[in-house]
């Protein structure tokens, strides 16, 4: 580095490492949530703004005698903008937490900010499981790729599916859904075949279904990031592999609630395991579909209910911090244990990672519409990426 470079990353560190003093000299706490409003993951994006309107709409802008302000800011899901937004919002803004982080890279990306300005970083939908490992100031309202994947290989192992292949996108969560799925059937006498990735953008399904048709095995496992689920059922049903006798399964993120209602019968009766569905039924999650439909005009999907939770985080860890940032804010939002829209969730108090329940799922047809019907659940699931 040549020496004004050095300077210069003194000098952000020195005004990152200023920014809890600021925070509390103020009366409005500000939280500042970084999404991706625009570009491939704008839906992950329009999800968690929805869920956080909602949240605020529901809950109040006042805590502690303090007034909160939500700033949304758009990153494109790029992790240059996501890191420099999040710096500007501990420099300038003074928020008290950071949040959002709608894909794996964009939250690394912020974890070394959230350290060295001791800001708490709630990840509202990335989940690779390493992801809170990055900064002690992460915590996490999503959920990982490891429980999702170890969830539906259970599944296939228990119920005949012998050979397999694995189909991921090309990026931190794929390669964990890719591990944990074939390490659990393996583990319990299943085979894989074959692993192929696709990018994270712009994929192009087609070179990699022809070779799961060449490989004949008796079930396609696959993840993809919210977004993908509806082009790449489409290709699955042209290219004639439901036709083929391939079963298709998948973690929740390909039967995505946002995208669901419109893929039409390809879908119906795929088996995949998730966190939340739109179709859980709860009270707690009644109520909040039919609110949040009221409010935005959509169906919720696992997004929304991260955003929602996440809020959820912040605002308690508020209440019990007084409205203070930094450590005592980091205290308050371990070790939290509520209802969610989704079922019961903690946070670790050590990993600060999410445990709920993992459910299994079939998509099936209701008053003409499509939803992920939770027929079984793997009760209180911490992060299998995290017992090594
Ligand atoms: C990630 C993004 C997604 O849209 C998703 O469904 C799962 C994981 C991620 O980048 O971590």
């Amino acid at each position: 580095m040549t020496i004004r470079r050095h300077l210069l990353a003194a000098a952000a560190l020195a005004l990152l490492a200023a920014a809890p003093l600021a925070q509390a000299q103020s009366d409005t706490v500000k939280i500042g949530v970084i999404l991706p409003m625009t570009g491939q993951q704008a839906s992950t994006g329009r999800q968690i703004d929805g869920a956080i309107k909602l949240w605020v709409a529901q809950n109040g802008k006042k805590i502690a005698g303090k007034n909160v302000e939500v700033i949304v800011k758009d990153d494109q899901s790029l992790p240059d903008q996501t890191r420099r937004l999040a710096q500007e919002l501990v420099v300038n803004d003074k928020v008290v937490a950071l949040a959002g982080m709608g894909i794996t890279p964009s939250a690394m990306a912020t974890a070394p900010i959230a350290t060295q300005s001791k800001t708490p970083l709630v990840v509202m939908a990335a989940a690779t499981s390493s992801i809170t490992e990055a900064s002690p100031f992460i915590v996490r309202s999503s959920f990982t790729l490891p429980q999702a994947a170890v969830g539906i290989a259970e599944w296939a192992n228990k119920n005949g599916i012998k050979k397999t292949v694995t189909l991921v996108a090309d990026y931190g969560p794929g390669f964990d859904a890719e591990k944990y799925f074939a390490d659990r059937v393996t583990l319990n006498g299943g085979q894989v075949l074959e692993k192929l990735r696709t990018p994270l953008r712009a994929p192009d399904f087609a070179p990699v279904l022809q070779k799961v048709r060449d490989a004949k095995p008796d079930a396609l496992f696959v993840f993809l990031p919210s977004g993908q689920g509806a082009a790449f059922m489409k290709q699955f049903a042209e290219r004639g592999l439901d036709k083929a006798g391939i079963r298709l399964i998948a973690t929740g993120d390909v039967t995505d609630d946002d995208q669901l209602a419109d893929m039409g019968d390809v879908a119906l009766g795929v088996v995949n395991s998730h966190h939340y569905s739109a179709a859980h039924p709860s009270a707690l999650n009644k109520k909040f579909v039919a609110d949040f439909m009221a409010m935005n005009k959509f169906r919720p999907n696992f997004m929304a209910v991260g955003g929602y939770d996440g809020m959820r985080i912040i605002y308690k860890g508020l209440e019990a911090s007084k409205g203070a940032g930094g450590e005592a804010l980091l205290a308050a939002m371990k070790g939290q244990v509520f209802e969610s829209p989704r079922g019961p969730v903690l946070i670790d108090a050590q990993t600060r990672d999410i445990v709920h329940d993992m459910y299994i799922r079939k998509v099936e047809k209701k008053d003409g519409q499509l939803w992920n019907v939770e027929f079984d659940a793997i009760k209180a699931m911490k992060d299998p990426g995290k017992q090594k």
